[in-house]
């Protein structure tokens, strides 16, 4: 009989910024505001990201979208390649996401995308250290992961190729 493995995961619920660090209420701010420069005409769906880096710096990251649909980014694909390309030997410490629909309020926190997952955790592999990871709609409550890995188990890494 083929043995079992079990995958658990741990993740915090704050119910409202006010809970949260002060150094993460001031990056989810910063989420909130680079949210609303997002370029979505298309899915009308507004994606904020914003990285802590070792350094202090925040870096911002919102959804690019283009009319050929797949060649859109999005917000937190936006901030890594963006913290990755002009901040390539700092640590990152926390990303926070937001997402706002014009269409509806979003008070679901909103988690990263699949493919977003396996962008970020590379960075984890990178600089051997976790991201914490919190994110939230529009409104309502936020959840925290201790790193993207708590996302995403079974990550494909380096060590594979
Ligand atoms: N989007 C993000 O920016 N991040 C995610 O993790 C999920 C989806 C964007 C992509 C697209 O511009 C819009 O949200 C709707 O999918």
């Amino acid at each position: 009989m083929a043995k079992k493995i079990k995958i658990e995961t741990e993740l915090e619920v704050f119910e409202s910024i006010s809970e949260l660090p002060t150094s993460i209420q001031n990056l989810m701010n910063k989420a909130h505001e680079a949210r609303e420069n997002a370029y979505a005409p298309y899915s009308h769906f507004r994606v904020g990201a914003t990285l802590l880096l070792d350094t202090g710096d925040i870096i911002l990251g919102n959804n690019q979208e283009n009319a050929a649909y797949p060649s859109g980014l999005c917000a937190e694909r936006v901030a890594i390649y963006h913290a990755g390309a002009v901040y390539p030997t700092n640590q990152i410490i926390a990303l926070a996401i937001t997402a706002r629909s014009l269409n509806k309020i979003i008070t679901d926190p909103i988690p990263p995308c699949g493919a977003c997952r396996q962008a970020l955790v590379e960075y984890e592999v990178k600089q051997d250290a976790d991201i914490e990871t919190y994110f939230m709609g529009e409104t309502g409550r936020i959840i925290k992961a201790n790193s993207i890995k708590d996302l995403l188990p079974l990550i494909f890494n380096r060590e594979y190729l």
